[in-house]
């Protein structure tokens, strides 16, 4: 088996980044070096706390777990309590974590592990709003050309916005962070809504979770039952988009998604558009492409990676 990939998650847990956390931890082919929360989809201290809830659950109590930017750079927070219900991770009833979170802040943490672990070996799993990378990057620009690859779910080209017409949460709620990463010259996948709307938790495939004789199938079932919830009435389907695990399973099985490398933009200057990731599919403009964008998914594959990993969890 070759060496396992070095990976650190950022994440605004969240009943989908709660999922993809589960899929890294079931995973012997990541090295979870560290988990750094950020605000999103519930403020900075509810992320931290669903962060360390998940790594309990998944019996790793010994990840280590750090604590982020409170807001964005420089817009007001946005949350999605909508969505994710007022702790952020709504549906299972799961025990206040134990384990520590780290003292170290989350910007210092991403900072020293890349300064000072090999270059180009590790990647960046970013399930939010991208400030923490963002901010690592004026703390120390030198990090830029020591990342393997960043992989976040962020955006929408032809499947448009899911806060506003034009943009989805993760870059809405921080468009300056998403602009920083974008220009910094980094390798980056891009995950955008256009890939994770095909991948939805149809209740076929949400019973696979349930009827798991261990803790984490049941509870996987039941934070989706919840999260699902918001998007089925809104688009009608059978289901809602599973984001966030998408970014682990590119990593796992790259061969279930079609890419292409494009320029993206980021718009900051509209509030009509603002947060809009301007993804030059047609290459109809000079701009150097920046991104490898996935716009599909073989749903079918993703979920049978999910359900094989979930299974081997406690
Ligand atoms: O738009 C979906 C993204 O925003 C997901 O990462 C979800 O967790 C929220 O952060
Ligand atoms: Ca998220």
């Amino acid at each position: 088996m070759t060496k396992p990939l070095p990976i650190i998650i950022d994440t605004d847990p969240g009943q989908d980044d709660a999922v993809a956390i589960l899929l890294a931890l079931a995973s012997p082919e990541f090295e979870v070096l560290g988990i750094t929360a950020v605000a999103g989809n519930v403020p900075l201290a509810l992320t931290e706390i669903n962060a360390r809830k998940i790594c309990e659950l998944a019996g790793k109590p010994e990840t280590k777990v750090f604590s982020g930017a409170v807001r964005p750079l420089l817009r007001d927070l946005v949350t999605a309590e909508y969505v994710h219900g007022r702790t952020g991770l709504d549906g299972p009833v799961l025990p206040e974590p134990t384990m520590p979170l780290q003292k170290q802040h989350a910007v210092d943490f991403i900072v020293e592990t890349l300064m000072t672990r090999e270059a180009g070996t590790i990647t960046l799993c970013v399930l939010g709003p991208m400030t923490n990378i963002a901010l690592a990057l004026n703390r120390e620009p030198r990090i830029a050309s020591r990342i393997n690859r960043i992989v976040a779910m962020g955006g929408g080209f032809f499947e448009g916005g899911n806060v506003t017409p034009a943009a989805e949460f993760n870059i809405y709620v921080d468009p300056h962070a998403a602009r920083a990463v974008f220009d910094a010259d980094i390798p980056i996948t891009l995950i955008p809504l256009d890939c994770t709307h095909q991948a939805l938790t149809s209740r076929v495939r949400v019973e696979k979770f349930r009827v798991m004789k261990n803790k984490c199938g049941p509870a996987t079932a039941a934070l989706l039952d919840f999260f699902e919830r918001f998007d089925e009435q809104k688009y009608g389907t059978d289901g809602g988009p599973l984001h966030d695990p998408c970014v682990m399973t590119w990593l796992l099985k790259p061969e279930l998604f079609q890419s292409r490398d494009v320029n993206v933009a980021i718009e900051c200057e509209s509030e009509l558009t603002m947060g809009m990731t301007v993804v030059d599919w047609w290459k109809v403009t000079e701009r150097k492409p920046n991104a490898t964008v996935c716009r599909s998914i073989d749903a079918d594959g993703f979920f049978d990676l999910l359900t094989e990993r979930i299974a081997r969890l406690p």
